[in-house]
Formats: C-alpha cells, sequence, structure tokens
C-alpha cells in the first residue's frame, strides 16, 4: 500500500520559472532518494496576484510524512489546504518523482472534461477543485 496526499496552496508571491526549476530540482533529488512520485501543477491567478499550486505525493508512509512536514513548511507558500489523502495499491504517477506542469507557459485551450481550466475564479476556491483534483492531476500525468 502507498500513501498520498493531494494539497492545494496560494503561494506568497508570484513564482518564476527559474525559482519553480528550484523548487523541481530539490525535490526530485529528495523524492528519488525516498520513493516519491508525483505531479505538480502552478498557475499564477490574477484574482489574487498570488500563485497557485496543486500537488500529488506518493510514497511509502513514513516518506510521504517527512515529505509533507519539508513541503508546508516550506516559505513559499501562503495558505495549504489538503484536498485529499488516503492509500493507493499501485502508483499513479510512477513515471515521475516530480512532474511539473506550468500553466502559465503552456498554451492550455482546454483539457477534456476541465472547461474551468483556465478559470482565475474556479481556481480561487479549493472547493471547486476538490472533487475532481485528483482527476485532473492523472490527466495531466496521461497527457505526459
Ligand atoms: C510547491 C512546492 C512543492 C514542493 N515539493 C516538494 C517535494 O515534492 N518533495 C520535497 O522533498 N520537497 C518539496 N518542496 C520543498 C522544497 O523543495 C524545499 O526546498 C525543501 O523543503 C527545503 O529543503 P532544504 O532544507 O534541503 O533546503 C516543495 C516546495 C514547494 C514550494
Amino acid at each position: 500500500m502507498l500513501n498520498y496526499i493531494v494539497y492545494y496552496s496560494f503561494s506568497q508571491s508570484e513564482i518564476s520559472s527559474s525559482e519553480l526549476e528550484g523548487i523541481l530540482r530539490k525535490a526530485r533529488e529528495w523524492n528519488e532518494a525516498h520513493e516519491i512520485t508525483g505531479l505538480l501543477i502552478y498557475r499564477f491567478n490574477k484574482v489574487f496576484r498570488r500563485g497557485n499550486f496543486l500537488q500529488i505525493i506518493e510514497g511509502p508512509k513514513k516518506s510521504i510524512l517527512s515529505a509533507w512536514e519539508r513541503i508546508s513548511n516550506d516559505p513559499r507558500h501562503h495558505t495549504i489546504t489538503v484536498l485529499e489523502d488516503g492509500q493507493f495499491q499501485d502508483r499513479n504517477f510512477s513515471a515521475w518523482s516530480m512532474g511539473l506542469k506550468n500553466l502559465n507557459t503552456e498554451t492550455l485551450n482546454e483539457v477534456p472534461g476541465f472547461i474551468n481550466i483556465n478559470n482565475d475564479e474556479f481556481w480561487s476556491n479549493p472547493n471547486n477543485l476538490k472533487p475532481t483534483a485528483l482527476e485532473l492531476l492523472k490527466k495531466f500525468y496521461d497527457m505526459g
């Protein structure tokens, strides 16, 4: 059994591409060493003038607890909301020690089934994301 956490956050400020790369570099190194896989989505929210992160981590329980400590204590977050946690039988993001989708630098006209993907209001309320967050993350994984 693998544990997983899906969370959503606002960042303290806008996150540049180079800062995102820095986060990713550290995350991948640590995750690889601790058998964690997952995906991180970043999107700048014009309504709040903050970034939104949506991330899943999956792995052994002990690793998930330590990774969660690292992630939730990172001062780049402003507000964090856990959307879902639980257990998987098998990995869902096995190919990525931490994948990244930066929705600001990709031309995303539509994601089938997610008509609100480009909508700031939708991204402004974690309750909107909660029912489909895992499905959305999986869809991005499948899109490669
Ligand atoms: C959006 C975001 C995602 C992160 N994802 C991970 C992650 O998947 N794994 C991890 O170990 N740390 C993650 N972190 C934590 C940072 O990489 C942070 O640099 C780390 O906790 C500090 O490590 P250090 O004490 O070695 O500098 C994340 C931080 C942020 C802001």
